[in-house]
């Protein structure tokens, strides 16, 4: 099947209502394009679960700050359609921004408690960013699945918390991170980085994986975080937004694992990039 392009909620809303009528199951890949083997792998995974696989590119301004990249934020377009097309996903969405926030769109979607901590600490608003826009998408979309990268567990978490609380059909999916072969999780912002940033960038794995190690071994989380997030400012990373180690649902939190699952978070900034990167602890 050759791949669609669609750029309104109509013709989105047209070809789904098809499918469905043809007994069709759908599933939803929402991304911001600059797309990568990660986001192959959420199509890929999707093509395993649903009959059709949307997959949506929309650089979403609500979710960025202030300051951030919004503008700089890569955008390939042509070569991501070339890898939608050859991964097997039948249709993109690809709407401009005015499809998505007409003149008098006014309506917030937030989620408490989960974006109060880790990235909704250092990035005040960008939930709020990316609930209102995949609430949107989902509701355009009516699919019956939907995936998302675990890179970003808490953004997984807050979709889910979201989903659930809005009585939303789509079932939420998570996707596991992929990572280059030296252990580097793929980001679109990895594009930002020189040779020598890639070097370093590719120690914050590394750093966490040691300390989840520790941890499970029985350390005392605070300390441990403490000090992976002192090597990865000794290893050169500009600024270390944190390093915390929580539980894997509710993200309180923990200080010495348990029986419940938890995970080690860490973001810290090299060059023009912010990275993002998390490991099971136990
Ligand atoms: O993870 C992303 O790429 C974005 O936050 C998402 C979920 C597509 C919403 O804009």
């Amino acid at each position: 099947m050759t791949l669609l392009t669609v750029e309104t909620i109509a013709d989105l809303r047209r070809k789904v209502a098809e499918w469905k009528a043809a007994g069709l199951t759908v599933g939803l890949v929402p991304t911001m394009g600059a797309l990568h083997e990660g986001h192959l792998s959420l199509i890929t995974r999707m093509l395993g679960h649903a009959d059709r696989v949307i997959t949506t590119i929309f650089v979403n301004p609500t979710q960025f700050g202030a300051g951030e990249d919004l503008d700089a934020y890569p955008r390939t377009r042509e070569a991501d359609t070339a890898m939608i097309a050859e991964t097997g996903g039948h249709l993109l969405f690809a709407p401009p921004v005015s499809e998505i926030y007409p003149e008098g769109f006014a309506t917030r979607v937030e989620v408490d408690g989960l974006t109060d901590v880790l990235c909704g600490q250092s990035r005040p608003g960008h939930f709020d960013g990316v609930t209102q826009v995949v609430a949107k998408l989902l509701n355009m979309a009516q699919a019956d699945f939907a995936i998302f990268g675990e890179k970003d567990w808490q953004q997984l978490a807050v979709i889910r918390r979201m989903a659930k609380d809005l009585d939303i059909p789509t079932e939420i999916k998570g996707g596991p991170i992929i990572r280059d072969e030296l252990g580097l999780a793929l980001s679109s912002r990895n594009a930002y980085l020189n040779e020598a940033e890639l070097a370093i960038a590719r120690q914050l794995n590394v750093v966490l994986r040691k300390a989840a190690y520790d941890i499970a071994a029985g350390g005392f989380a605070p300390d441990t975080c403490a000090a992976a997030a002192e090597k990865l400012l000794e290893i050169g990373f500009r600024e270390v937004d944190y390093v915390e180690c929580r539980d894997a649902a509710s993200l309180v939190p923990v200080e010495r694992v348990g029986e419940a699952p938890a995970r080690i978070f860490g973001a810290a900034h090299i060059g023009r990039a912010r990275l993002i990167d998390n490991h099971a602890v136990n």
